[in-house]
């Protein structure tokens, strides 16, 4: 082991939402995935984090959103830290300070961004330089998504077939295609069972092999659907790959049904004001919050419809973001 080391660096990423869903593991300690995802950045909903390696310190520390952390929460952090640390040849412990921009409680998935943004600040603090595919693959064993909130845009993340071959990139930019993210907030609550405990019982779901191996056809869909700008086409699989996956959620044992009657609402809405000619689709992580993808024309207007829906309380709207990215101002040690 080298001497002990002190290093502070400050990395900002944006949470991702899933065109093609990440839904159970092929290995849970690699988190190497049953099938590969794609997926768009969300520009402004972001993860500052500032990672602090001191000499001093005899244990890792997490402050999120100024509070403490202690528990799970930390003990996932510090995880992750030591196999950082393990690469680079350290022992020592840190302080980590993070703050989410986006409402707390609002079920949007931070661990994509705050994985993203920790693994990106730690290593620089340790002098690390990986490559982009090397981040995402770290990013990846903290949480299987952050590995798609690494790099730009519209990003996808192959299953690989094993940690070296599993890595995301991006398959086009931010600003190739003009679509808004409108997140339907109906529930405040924190899930009783989050999505590390949904991969786990995934198999359990006889749906779940068939999900998989048709995964190469979404993914090929969805894929040239971004590619060539079809709203159609990627409307047709985005909201067939959401309802694939909560159908082997629904199947599980035990069984996991995240909807609330207004994400029905939501969904039964959605399909009506397209056949009537919006370009808009649905599509839902492991919770009741639904997530409306339309193009930044349609925006406003799908935006003042989706309020209007019973049990909607907040919609929060957001553009296709960048790559995680390092900062020159740090937060403050809390
Ligand atoms: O990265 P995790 O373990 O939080 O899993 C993400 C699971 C979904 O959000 C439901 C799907 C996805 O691909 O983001």
């Amino acid at each position: 082991m080298a001497e002990p080391v002190t290093g502070t660096a400050t990395a900002r990423s944006y949470s991702n939402i899933a065109f093609i869903k990440y839904w159970g593991n092929r290995d849970d300690a690699l988190r190497l995935p049953a099938n590969g995802s794609i997926s768009m950045n969300l520009d402004g909903l972001e993860t500052v984090t500032t990672v602090r390696f001191r000499p001093d310190l005899r244990a890792d520390s997490l402050t999120l959103n100024g509070q403490p952390q202690q528990g799970e929460p930390l003990e996932r952090a510090s995880r992750h830290l030591d196999h950082i640390r393990r690469l680079a040849g350290y022992e020592t412990r840190a302080g980590v300070v993070s703050r989410n921009n986006f409402p707390t409680g609002t079920g949007i998935a931070s661990s994509a961004s705050a994985f993203s943004a920790l693994t990106l600040a730690a290593c620089a603090a340790l002098g690390l330089n990986p490559d982009e595919p090397t981040l995402t693959r770290l990013a990846r064993r903290g949480s299987g998504s952050a590995s798609r909130s690494v790099p730009g845009g519209f990003v996808e993340w192959y299953a690989g077939a094993d940690d070296r071959s599993s890595y995301a990139e991006s398959i086009a930019s931010p600003d190739h295609w003009a679509l808004v993210d409108l997140v339907a907030i109906v529930s405040h609550e924190h899930k009783t069972v989050g999505s590390t405990g949904g991969h786990a019982i995934a198999p359990t779901s006889p749906l779940q092999p068939a999900r998989v191996a048709d995964t190469p056809r979404r993914l090929d869909q969805c894929r040239t659907a971004i590619r060539e700008r079809d709203f159609d086409a990627l409307a047709d699989v985005v909201e067939q790959d959401a309802l694939m996956m909560h159908g082997v959620m629904m199947s599980s044992r035990p069984s996991l049904v995240y909807w609330q009657p207004p994400t029905l609402a939501l969904i039964l809405s959605t399909q009506a004001w397209r056949a009537q000619g919006t370009p808009v689709c649905f599509t839902i992580d492991a919770g009741p919050n639904v997530h409306l993808i339309t193009t930044v024309d349609e925006g406003e207007r799908v935006a003042r419809a989706v309020e209007q829906v019973d049990g909607v309380k907040a919609v929060l709207a957001a553009t296709p973001g960048g790559p995680a990215h390092l900062l020159d101002e740090h937060l403050a040690a809390e």
